[in-house]
């Protein structure tokens, strides 16, 4: 979810992945993460231009990746996809990022370019977002933090789908 230009899918095994869904609002950066990856994954990559929210039903899919997205989303919209896609979803992992001393998009020379996104992003409360999991049929079964230099920290978040 929110794959952007594919950073990551460089780690995927095409040997054991059958298919990799990712879904973005963003052409662009779509047409950047096929031209990425399409050499390694071939027609295992599957790339869909939209928009994500409540709406949004997925194939069925062993693991679900949603890093750096629920910002943008909020945590109501998010679990209301979750829960609309709970049958299909094995394994739900996610990463959203506290900004203690920070703002979300990190100081760069390309940190302009964002200024619009910073309007629409909002700073996500992991107890809030597992206890609304929970409630959308997804049991939360591990939490990482990864500290980053510039005061950041980012919390990973798995939760199992409870549906047989
Ligand atoms: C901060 S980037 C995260 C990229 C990637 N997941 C990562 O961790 O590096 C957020 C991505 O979400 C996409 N996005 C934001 N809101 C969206 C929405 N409502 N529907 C679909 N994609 C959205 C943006 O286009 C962007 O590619």
């Amino acid at each position: 979810m929110g794959v952007a230009g594919g950073n990551g899918l460089d780690l995927i095994n095409p040997a054991t992945t059958d298919a990799v869904f990712g879904y973005d609002i963003n052409g662009s950066y779509l047409r950047a993460c096929a031209d990425r990856h399409k050499a390694t994954l071939g027609p295992r990559l599957q790339l869909v231009q939209t928009a994500i929210d409540r709406a949004l039903r997925v194939p069925p899919v062993g693991l679900l990746i949603a890093n750096l997205i629920i910002e943008y989303l909020g945590i109501d919209e998010f679990a209301a996809f979750a829960a609309a896609n709970h049958h299909h979803i094995g394994t739900l992992s996610c990463v959203t990022q506290l900004n203690q001393a920070a703002s979300f998009v990190s100081a760069t020379q390309y940190a302009a370019s964002f200024d619009a996104l910073e309007s629409i992003s909002s700073d996500i409360d992991p107890v809030n977002l597992a206890d609304a999991m929970n409630k959308s049929g997804f049991k939360h079964v591990l939490t990482l933090s990864y500290p980053l230099h510039n005061g950041k920290t980012l919390i990973r978040q798995d939760f199992r789908s409870t549906a047989d």
